[in-house]
């Protein structure tokens, strides 16, 4: 998207998911870019070619795209859905969670990892993040189980890899399933290992802002674990098994019919069956998607490079700022910098993190976002089970009371840092004085 391109939060149907910008008449610099990746002509083909195929949709282009996802991710298995969200409400159907159930989750995310724990009518309960990598941390964890724990819900924060040794070694102590949401974290290491390849499942998204995309929307689920397949299958496509072919005979409401009748009849026929009382949806991805989702692939290193390169030199730049803090890099990761996270310490600043968002903004036109407000403080979710306000204290101290996301993506040139570096040096010094 260039920097001039008119798109709005209030005048798209996904609102803040689609863009965001004020039209309040601000000559913006460095825009907050709704778009995370690199489009060239390997798209273009793709999506050409493939709109010649005969088939649409779960055809080959899935198959090659989750193959070569799951090689590139170091996993046994990949299977693609419509979203990360969709992706996370089958590994919370597969994990058999259900009303009564609690899964401790992460209140620093996007209300997708909630939403699914609320959909299957189980209740979240947020255990508080680590003030330095701002994800969640193994001892407050171990705080929040009760008998009704069936799951630990963790996000990679901003492509940072949660401290996941200890969260595996709690998951086995207790027998819980861990869900990694990789939303951020595409091509996130944590020593060594991949993000979505150490907990039970990991789900990937590639709405348009992540770090590759499938056509604005899209998403993965990952598994080492055999078991889950089958279940997955049928969660991503409305139920649907096929007749088992080692039957000699079938019932159909009443026709009984030996197979060797069937020949003909029974390849184009399938069967429905629940799952404990879990239904299938139709989550399926299209050809296209996936077809672009393999050309992302292939980019994906360069991308994240780009990101990191992008991160550590704007690190470098804002080093040393009174009251601002870059981010802290854990040295256990392979930071993917979906986002990059500045913390401003108002008391050193001297002036609030308003005022100093609002002359970033307004006087040197670059745009910030924050994410996330704390899960719990969203309407909805804490009327349901009345959550406290302060729940998570780390969470709304370290990280909500002071945090922004800075304009990071890969298109970002040399100028745009620059500028961002001397914007962030400006605005300090005037809130300041
Ligand atoms: C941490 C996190 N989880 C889940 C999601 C949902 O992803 P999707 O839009 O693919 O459903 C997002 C998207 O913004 C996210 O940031």
């Amino acid at each position: 998207m260039g920097k001039n391109a008119k798109y709005t939060g209030s005048d798209t149907e996904g609102g803040i998911t689609s863009g965001y910008q004020m039209n309040d008449g601000v000559d913006i610099k460095v825009p907050y870019s709704f778009f995370g990746s690199i489009f060239d002509e390997d798209e273009e083909q793709a999506v050409l070619a493939t709109m010649k195929q005969e088939a649409q949709t779960m055809g080959p282009q899935v198959a090659m795209f989750q193959k070569e996802f799951a090689e590139k991710f170091e996993v046994k298995h990949a299977l693609a859905t419509t979203s990360c969200t969709t992706a996370m409400h089958v590994a919370t159907q597969v994990f058999g969670i259900k009303e009564g159930d609690e899964v401790i989750v992460t209140p620093n995310t996007f209300i997708a990892t909630s939403l699914v724990i609320l959909k299957e009518g189980a209740k979240p309960v947020y255990a508080d993040i680590d003030p330095k990598t701002f994800n969640i941390d193994p001892k407050e964890i171990e705080k929040k189980i009760t008998n009704k724990t069936k799951a630990i819900y963790i996000v990679h924060y901003a492509g940072q890899i949660c401290d996941m040794d200890p969260i595996m070694e709690i998951a086995k102590k207790h027998n819980l399933y861990v869900m990694e949401d990789c939303a951020h974290a595409h091509g996130a290491k944590y020593k060594g290992r991949m993000a979505g390849s150490i907990g039970d499942i990991g789900c990937f998204s590639f709405h348009s802002l992540k770090n590759m995309t499938t056509l604005g929307e899209g998403g993965m689920i990952t598994t080492n674990n055999d078991k889950f397949i089958d279940m997955v299958q049928r969660m991503r496509v409305m139920s649907i098994t096929n007749w088992p072919p080692e039957q000699n005979s079938f019932e159909f409401g009443g026709f009984k019919m030996e197979k060797k009748e069937l020949d003909y009849w029974l390849p184009s026929h399938f069967n429905v069956v629940d799952d404990g009382g879990k239904w299938g949806n139709n989550y399926r991805m299209n050809e296209t998607q996936a077809a672009v989702g393999r050309a992302q692939l292939r980019k994906l290193d360069m991308m994240i490079d780009k990101r990191r390169e992008f991160s550590h030199y704007l690190s470098d730049g804002i080093k040393g700022i009174k009251g601002i803090i870059p981010v802290y890099e854990d040295p256990n990761c392979h930071h993917a910098y979906h986002l990059y996270t500045l913390c401003i310490n108002e008391k050193d600043l001297g002036a609030s993190r308003n005022d100093f968002m609002r002359v970033l903004y307004q006087e040197e036109g670059i745009q910030g976002i924050q994410h996330y407000q704390p899960t719990y403080h969203l309407t909805g979710v804490k009327e349901k089970y009345n959550y406290p306000d302060k729940l998570c204290p780390n969470a709304e101290k370290f990280f909500y009371a002071c945090e922004t996301n800075l304009p990071m993506n890969p298109q970002l040139t040399r100028e745009d840092l620059d500028t961002m570096i001397q914007g962030i040096k400006n605005a300090a010094e005037k809130v300041r004085s």
